[in-house]
């Protein structure tokens, strides 16, 4: 178990060891990455660091005391609230980032339904099957139960659907714009009539398409309303750090109104420290991430975000023709902006293997299940690895065609086991496990040197477990 040293250490030496921790992270420098880091360039990024080093210490926990902070905050939920057609009563918060935007909406709407009428059981929120992660565990939380509507086949949630879950128990409508998994957006206007009709608040989740569906259908109008025009949308929530290019750590939650917003704060006012008052989850705020989100906006403006915009769904509709002239592949959906899945159309041709084979060719692939892809998010880097991605991926269809067997190795045999395995219960007791593994004092996982990312590696421990139970039982 490691100590805090007995001594200072210099602040080179510090330096140089800590980069040397980074050499077996993934490279997202060489956008060879979909996903965790929108990195818009080294320039950009520099100045980042600049805004966010500016305020630094500087604490919003106190808005009183740190006026700038609050300034910060305003002028970026304003901003927000503008850019998704919010009119003069829209108000929000900034955030940690898209899970806490996704876990405020579910303890506000819930005391906002406990402030309207007795809940004697346990209250019900209903959102589609692709629904962020997050939302599940907003609702483990903060005992809400979360019931998932099916999907149509265009990957966006069934409206009817929703309109038969609803009963005396739910408290909530979500919908995605777009979603995670398919970046598809769920018909938001039709859920909005349903959440007015049974009056019900309706979030649409835009943590990934809040800063770039408003450039996209301003560039080309191609985008289906998602935002405030449809009236029964009572708030929305978009991060600033992903397509916003600000700094980790900045996100927002716009309500279209105070009425619905002030279920959202604490207050506490016995308390031996003082009257505490939070407008959100956490008690410090970093004031640069606040900085840094306020900068980022300023510095690439709807001009700037046009341009962005315009350049990612160019490499977005480029990769997507690409992939569809593969033999043996298809889009999964009809996606409207820059985040998409594809699938296999062959049973020669493994999905999960393609990725493998894209793996041992250097990139990181995210994988999906039920139904199995790959998934791509498109940042303006990705302009330079397009042509090298799609030969890729070409050769690697070919490989697993002319190799049915590697279906069975390697990754892939594991994603495809797991995605079938029967007892779902199982699954989550085994990771449960790893992850006591992974946070107990040796935290041993991510440091062995072994390059497979964490997923695989937790979903190999499962399965070693799971077949020596089977042995056991056989
Ligand atoms: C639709 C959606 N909602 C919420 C989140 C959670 O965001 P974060 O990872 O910033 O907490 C994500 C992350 O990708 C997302 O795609």
């Amino acid at each position: 178990m490691k100590t805090i040293p007995k001594k200072a250490l210099k602040h080179a030496d510090i330096l140089e060891q800590m980069r040397g921790f980074s050499d077996s992270d993934v490279n997202y420098r060489d956008s060879r990455t979909w996903s965790l880091v929108y990195h818009l360039d080294d320039q950009h990024t520099e100045f980042l660091k600049q805004a966010y080093g500016m305020y630094f210490s500087e604490n919003a926990l106190n808005p009183m005391a740190f006026k700038s902070l609050k300034r910060f905050e305003t002028d970026i939920i304003n901003m927000t609230a503008q850019m998704l057609s919010g009119d003069k009563k829209a108000v929000g918060t900034l955030t940690s980032g898209g899970t806490e935007s996704c876990l405020l909406p579910v303890l506000t709407y819930r005391d906002l339904a406990r402030a309207k009428r007795k809940l004697p059981f346990t209250p019900e929120m209903i959102a589609p099957e692709s629904i962020h992660v997050a939302w599940s565990k907003a609702a483990q939380y903060f005992g809400v139960k979360i019931r998932y509507a099916p999907l149509k086949q265009d990957f966006r949630v069934d409206v009817e659907a929703v309109r038969k879950m609803i009963n005396r128990r739910t408290i909530l409508l979500v919908g995605s714009a777009p979603s995670y998994p398919h970046g598809v957006i769920d018909p938001i206007e039709e859920l909005g009539k349903v959440a007015q009709q049974y009056d019900l608040p309706l979030h649409v989740d835009s943590c990934l398409g809040g800063f770039l569906l408003p450039f996209i259908e301003k560039n080309d109008g191609s985008i289906p309303p998602f935002d405030f025009r449809i009236p029964g949308v009572t708030s929305i929530s978009a991060d600033v750090h992903k397509y916003g290019f600000a700094a980790k750590g900045a996100s927002t939650v716009v309500y279209r109104d105070m009425k619905y917003m002030k279920h959202q704060f604490f207050i506490h006012q016995d308390w031996p420290g003082g009257v505490f008052a939070s407008p959100a989850l956490l008690g410090t705020r970093p004031g640069g991430s606040f900085a840094a989100a306020w900068a980022a906006i300023h510095a690439l403006g709807e001009d700037g975000y046009c341009a962005n915009a315009q350049k990612i769904m160019e490499i977005t509709r480029e990769l997507q023709s690409g992939i569809t002239n593969i033999d043996g592949l298809a889009i999964l959906g009809q996606p409207e902006m820059s985040v998409f899945a594809y699938h296999s159309t062959d049973d020669k041709v493994n999905i999960f293997a393609v990725g493998d084979q894209m793996e041992s060719r250097g990139w990181q692939i995210d994988r999906l299940q039920r139904p199995e892809g790959l998934h791509v998010m498109v940042v303006p880097g990705h302009a330079r690895i397009t042509i090298e991605y799609l030969s890729d991926l070409k050769d690697s269809v070919e490989t697993v065609r002319s190799n049915p067997g590697l279906a069975a190795k390697g990754n892939a045999a594991m994603y495809g086991m797991i995605a079938k395995l029967p007892f779902r219960s199982m699954i989550k007791k085994e990771v449960m496990k790893m992850m006591e593994e992974l946070y107990s004092p040796e935290g041993s996982m991510p440091m062995d040197g072994d390059n497979n990312p964490l997923s695989v590696r937790i979903m190999a421990k499962i399965l070693q477990r799971f077949s020596k139970v089977k042995g056991a039982k056989e």
